[in-house]
């Protein structure tokens, strides 16, 4: 390809790469059933004895500003080890690091979850959640951290 076609090329590229149109758009809710519904859901509240609710209003609110923090780290680094939430013990699954899915796609899904289902206003952004991916805390640091002690 010589220089004048390959820009011709770049430029091409650069007027038809852009938001997919909306309806094509994947968003938090849709995201959210394909990935994480099958263990906590279909509306968040959980399955006892599988995996515990995230619409969970109190349990976001005892994390405070660290909430989005909480929800990039366990979505990308997984959670294992026993956890109480609203009066049921779950210990039996692990909850596996979500890593086949997009920081994006996940910062999409954090929205769904903390403000759709628990009312915030604080989402992990991209970045947040590209950061969580590159230091992943110690998941008994994130246990600790979810019942008031933090890191
Ligand atoms: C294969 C089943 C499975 C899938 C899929 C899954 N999770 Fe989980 N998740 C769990 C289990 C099990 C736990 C509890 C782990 C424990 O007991 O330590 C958990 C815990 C959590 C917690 C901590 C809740 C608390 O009370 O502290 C959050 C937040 C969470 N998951 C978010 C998600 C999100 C968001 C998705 C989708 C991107 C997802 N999970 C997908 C099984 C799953």
């Amino acid at each position: 390809m010589n220089k004048r076609s390959l820009i011709y090329t770049l430029a091409l590229l650069g007027c038809c790469a852009g938001p997919l149109p909306a309806s094509a758009a994947p968003d938090g809710a849709a995201l959210f059933q394909q990935t994480c519904a099958a263990c906590h859901g279909a509306d968040g509240t959980g399955i006892p004895g599988l995996a515990p609710p995230l619409a969970n209003p109190e349990l976001w609110s005892t994390l405070g500003p660290q909430a989005p923090r909480y929800l990039a780290q366990v979505m990308t680094g997984g959670l294992s080890g026993t956890i109480t939430s609203a009066g049921v013990t779950y210990s039996a699954l692990v909850m596996p690091p979500q890593s086949q899915i997009s920081a994006a796609d996940l910062a999409l899904i954090s929205g769904y979850v903390l403000g759709t289902l628990n009312g915030g206003k604080l989402y992990p952004s991209q970045a947040e959640i590209e950061d969580a991916r590159a230091q992943p805390l110690p998941r008994s640091e994130l246990r600790q951290w979810r019942n008031g002690k933090k890191p």
